[in-house]
């Protein structure tokens, strides 16, 4: 299997030249981490790039000179306005997904919205309202269910491999001094709950369906303190599932990070026949095969250019593409895309339900907040 993408179709491990005619034409909007799209749309078949937008005209000018065959503008409105972008991609600080998605779903447009969905309950309201009403469809762009480890992972459990998956063990764990360097929108305009626990949280959901209870406890690190950030960013959270099966989920955003030992994003499955583990930014998959023999699959100098532009790690490239790649035949062919408005929203509240449960040192059940959210 190693060297061959799995699971997404329409996705290469070259570049396809043959853009499928009906193509989704998508215009980015933040053009940092969305400049990885742009780029890394290269890879897909019905979904192309064809315009930019950014606030920041210095962001706006060099992605013009690395792509002049795109549109780009300063004013969200334009790129709105235009008849020949059909999906709009966001990839805004967090705090700003809500207002941009409504405003796309009223222009007429499909999104495809970065994780966190959203990072507050009106938010998650206005959205679900807003979907609801205009009939648009959107896509969360979930990078780690789309990354090549995680992919193998889930077919192996859609095969059947693993039984019924018992306990699911989730984290991201990453020092941030960086990106509040350069994102401070992070000191004060989210969550660690959102921002960094989205990915092993929507893990834990994607393999234990609809969650009944949190408990979650969280604390500030040395570092979080030295930037003054307004919550916690350490946290552990443990969920049990409507249908009583358990995971939990950790993440720490101040941490000395010893990648060898701890990937920065894992997902261990423990099924009733075998266990699996994936693993990010190490591409390693590693599973107890039916012959009772751990077998370790690492594609990592394989796939490295589909993944990572061709650095050994980089950044989200090939995930991207694949989400979009994902929702874009979704639309083409009007078949269902995950995760989609609704269970992103349900994601939401399992965040919200822990952000509460560590504030309140409380157990906190999620059907009050599903309500809350307008999904019950
Ligand atoms: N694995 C992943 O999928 C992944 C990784 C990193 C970041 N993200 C998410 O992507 C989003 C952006 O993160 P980032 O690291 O690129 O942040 P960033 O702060 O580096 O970039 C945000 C960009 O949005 C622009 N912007 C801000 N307000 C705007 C507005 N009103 N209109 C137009 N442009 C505006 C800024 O100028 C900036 O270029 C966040 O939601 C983050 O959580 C996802």
């Amino acid at each position: 299997m190693a060297g061959h993408i799995v699971h997404i179709p329409g996705i290469r491990d070259t570049f396809p030249k043959d853009q499928d005619p009906h193509a989704k034409r998508i215009g980015v909007l933040g053009l940092h981490e969305g400049r990885t799209l742009l780029t890394g749309l290269a890879r897909a078949r019905r979904a192309v790039a064809i315009a930019g937008c950014d606030s920041d005209p210095a962001k706006v000018e060099s992605c013009r000179s690395e792509r002049p065959d795109l549109a780009f503008t300063t004013d969200y409105a334009e790129l709105l306005a235009r008849d020949d972008v059909d999906v709009v991609a966001i990839y805004t600080p967090d705090h700003l997904h809500g207002e941009h998605i409504v405003r796309a779903f009223e222009a007429g447009k499909d999104v495809l919205c970065t994780k966190p969905l959203v990072n507050g309950m009106a938010d998650a309201r206005r959205i679900l309202e807003a979907g609801r009403r205009t009939g648009r469809r959107l896509q969360v762009g979930q990078s780690t269910r789309f990354f090549e480890p995680f992919l193998r992972q889930r077919a192996a459990f859609e095969r059947g491999e693993l039984g019924e998956v018992e306990l699911v063990d989730a984290h991201y764990i990453h020092r941030m001094d960086w990106f509040y360097a350069k994102s401070p929108w992070a000191i004060a305009d989210t969550d660690w709950i959102y921002a960094g626990l989205s990915h092993p949280l929507d893990l834990l959901r994607w393999y234990l369906g609809p969650i009944r209870e949190v408990q979650a406890f969280g604390r500030h690190s040395a570092l979080a303190k030295q930037h003054g950030v307004q919550g916690f960013d350490i946290y552990t959270v443990q969920v049990v599932a409507e249908d009583g099966r358990l995971g939990r989920a950790m993440g720490h955003y101040g941490c000395h990070e010893l990648p060898t030992a701890r990937n920065a994003i894992e997902l261990m499955l423990y099924g009733s026949k075998s266990t699996s583990q994936a693993q990010y930014h190490d591409m390693r998959y590693r599973y107890v095969a039916e012959d009772g023999s751990e077998v370790t699959e690492d594609p990592l100098y394989a796939l490295r250019h589909h993944y990572f532009n061709s650095e050994v790690h980089g950044m989200h490239y090939g995930e991207f593409a694949h989400y979009a790649e994902h929702f874009c035949g979704a639309l083409i062919d009007r078949t269902p895309n995950a995760p989609d408005l609704e269970e992103g929203v349900e994601t939401f509240c399992l965040m919200e339900a822990a952000r509460r449960a560590a504030a309140t040192r409380q157990p906190v059940l999620l059907a009050p907040l599903l309500a809350e959210a307008g999904l019950s």
